[in-house]
């Protein structure tokens, strides 16, 4: 079993890292990734691809509705769950800069991706033993918390 569960330095869980790995299947909408082009340095860091950023500029441009058109989040295997959103990260080819940022800030994070991108069983142990652990929260009620109406928002 693979899974480490916390990164206690960053106090960050590792499902920080292998969450979004989810993003290895479905679709976002240009506005959701329009920095990825307006602003590439900021998620991308030093060594943007910058081919791959033009790409998305391109796929964008055509359309009067950034909330229409939308990209795979998996540009390579875009049907399939498996290791390739890391493989992407790693070549600069991550869609949302929520998910190319796991490579530039910080050095433990970017480990963590490089792990995922050459061991597909490790991302799937971990994938899964963080699926478990989120299913098992119970939501916070009353005086405790609440079920957000909009996720970005208290109610
Ligand atoms: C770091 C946390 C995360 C952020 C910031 C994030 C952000 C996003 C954004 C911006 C989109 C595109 C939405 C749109 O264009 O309307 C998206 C799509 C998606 N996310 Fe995440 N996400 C996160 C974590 C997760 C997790 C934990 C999962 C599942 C375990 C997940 C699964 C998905 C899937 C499957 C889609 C595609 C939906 C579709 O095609 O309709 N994401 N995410």
């Amino acid at each position: 079993m693979h899974e480490r569960t916390l990164l206690p330095s960053a106090g960050k869980s590792l499902s920080h890292c292998n969450f979004p790995g989810a993003h290895t299947i479905g679709k976002a909408r240009c506005s959701t990734f329009s920095s990825r082009f307006l602003s590439p340095g900021s998620s991308g860091g030093p060594d943007v691809n910058m081919d791959f950023v033009q790409s998305l500029q391109q796929l964008c441009s055509g359309t009067s509705d950034s909330t229409t058109t939308v990209a795979h989040l998996d540009l390579v295997t875009p049907a399939t769950f498996d290791n390739q959103y890391y493989v992407n990260l790693v070549s600069g080819e991550g869609l949302l800069p929520s998910d190319q940022v796991l490579v530039v800030e910080d050095d433990s994070t970017r480990e963590i991706v490089e792990s995922y991108a050459e061991d597909p069983l490790l991302f799937f142990e971990d994938f899964k033993n963080s699926m478990i652990k989120m299913g098992a929260l119970g939501p916070l009620t009353g005086d405790s918390g609440e079920i957000r109406m909009n996720c970005r928002a208290v109610n």
